[in-house]
């Protein structure tokens, strides 16, 4: 088994409760964040600062750009997080980062940073695992949820089911083998022309498209619970060069289709196979209207709710990771000040 970096049992374990105000810091990829939570699901303040515009002509993310931003962002945007929660430094009980996964120089911003207060502070660190964090994104804006949960995280880095059973227990249970879902978006977008990011480049173009128009195939569909997308990618390209007067809102659609039937068709299974009463979306494909409407229609069919979180708690933020932080503080307590950023930092499994 992976040994969880996270798990520190040495550390003094404070107390950690309602009021409990944790600051959060994000910078594993392009968005510099910063938010404070009060008892790990009160947010108080959530501030994301974005690079969108600064890749985009690069038509993708520029690891030694990222890290360069966030240097800028970071202190503005920690301090526009205090002061729009009302709190003053000295009164954060804890400091948590992004530690992985992620571009390694970018996390180190976020990682530095979050030390250097929690020392100056005199406060505990918290180190966070990103992929740990979207699943508290789901919880922050529904408290009442009913467990057991499938949370489907889908973005331009993973594409993960993981079963949730309680806000301390969870494990993955399908995968992808290959491409993240969101990577395929942007590969084929990239393809078609169509710009970057690539996933609303493609949802906009499939709204004027014929979702039968190419029958793309939908690997993997009734074979256990991982997905591949890599194969899917490769069969948009060559159906191009085959037919280069296809309509690309066509391909977009149809595109768009085979990998909405792939999650939904997944989910369901996995759903299914763990008992899941709640079915919860998160990462920036989440986004996507297509995957939105058919979760929602599978699960009035199947009788569970599906927690649609909004395009915030979807996408990269530091709420999540003040609202994971609480819950590891209180789970393993601190994480000490030598643990180092984890760029391929996985999901460890967690029981009670
Ligand atoms: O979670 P996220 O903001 O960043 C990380 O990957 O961590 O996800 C970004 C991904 C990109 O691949 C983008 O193309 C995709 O989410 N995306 C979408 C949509 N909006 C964003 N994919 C499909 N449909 C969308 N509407
Ligand atoms: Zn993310």
């Amino acid at each position: 088994m992976t040994r969880d970096p996270l798990v520190n049992t040495a550390a003094a374990r404070p107390v950690v409760d309602e009021t409990t105000l944790i600051l959060g810091i994000e910078t594993s990829c392009d968005e510099t964040a910063a938010a404070v939570v009060m008892g790990g699901g009160d947010v108080l303040s959530s501030i994301v600062a974005t690079q969108l515009d600064i890749h985009a002509r690069f038509g993708g993310v520029v690891p030694e750009v990222a890290s360069r931003a966030h240097l800028e962002q970071m202190t503005p945007v920690v301090d526009e997080a205090l002061s729009r929660a009302g709190v003053a430094p000295e009164r954060i009980d804890a400091v948590a980062a992004t530690v992985g996964p992620g571009l390694i120089g970018a996390l180190l911003v976020g990682v530095s940073a979050a030390k250097s207060m929690a020392l100056v502070l005199d406060r505990p660190f918290v180190g966070v695992n990103h992929l740990e964090a979207h699943l508290y994104a789901a919880l922050l804006e529904a408290p009442d949820v009913e467990f057991p949960m499938l949370f489907v995280l889908v973005s331009g880095g993973h594409t993960l089911f993981v079963e949730m059973r309680s806000p301390d227990e969870f494990r993955i249970v399908g995968q992808t083998i290959d491409d993240a879902a969101g990577e395929a978006f942007d590969k084929v977008a990239r393809y078609l022309g169509l710009g970057f990011p690539g996933g609303p480049a493609i949802d906009a173009a499939a709204r004027n498209g014929d979702p039968r128009a190419i029958a793309f195939p939908r690997a993997m569909l009734h074979d256990g619970l991982d997905v591949s997308f890599s194969g899917l990618k490769t069969a948009v390209i060559n159906h191009v060069r085959r037919h280069p007067d296809v309509a690309s809102n066509d391909v977009a659609a149809s595109f768009q289709q085979a990998v909405v039937d792939v999650l939904v068709g997944k989910a369901r299974t996995a759903a299914q196979s763990i008992g899941a009463r709640t079915i919860a979306l998160g990462g920036g494909v989440a986004a996507n209207s297509l995957l939105r409407a058919s979760m929602l229609d599978a699960g009035e069919r199947d009788g569970r709710r599906v927690l649609l979180p909004s395009r915030e708690m979807c996408t990269d933020n530091a709420a999540m990771i003040a609202s994971a932080a609480w819950y590891r503080l209180r789970r393993d307590g601190a994480t000490p000040l030598d643990e180092g950023a984890h760029p391929q930092l996985k999901l460890a499994a967690q029981q009670r």
